[in-house]
């Protein structure tokens, strides 16, 4: 489990899984979501196994999530933003941006 160092002082409402949580601005979806508990970030399509954030640099593609809709994208790069609708990413579905 990991735990927030500092107090959120400048709190956004972000969603995982239609679970509402609390989160800084500024912070990686990773690191909101590792602080609150979350570590399945995605699932393996043929397994169901569970991955989740391994580097928190981009490189290793564990992270991946549905931002909004969109899926494939890294959470470790990208920043919550408030009302932020981020869900499990199961397999690869392609087309996405990894960027
Ligand atoms: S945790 Fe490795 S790319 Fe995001």
């Amino acid at each position: 489990m990991f735990k927030r160092l500092l107090t959120i002082d400048k709190p956004i409402e972000i969603y995982f899984e239609d679970r509402l949580i609390s989160a800084q601005q500024g912070d990686s979806v990773a690191a909101a979501l590792l602080t609150t508990g979350v570590v399945a970030f995605r699932q393996i399509e043929r397994s169901d196994e569970p991955r989740g954030p391994y580097c928190m640099i981009g490189n290793c593609f564990e992270c991946l999530v549905e931002i909004d809709g969109k899926p494939n994208l890294q959470a470790c790069q990208h920043r919550v933003q408030d009302g932020m609708k981020i869900r499990l990413q199961r397999g690869f579905t392609g087309g996405g941006d990894a960027s």
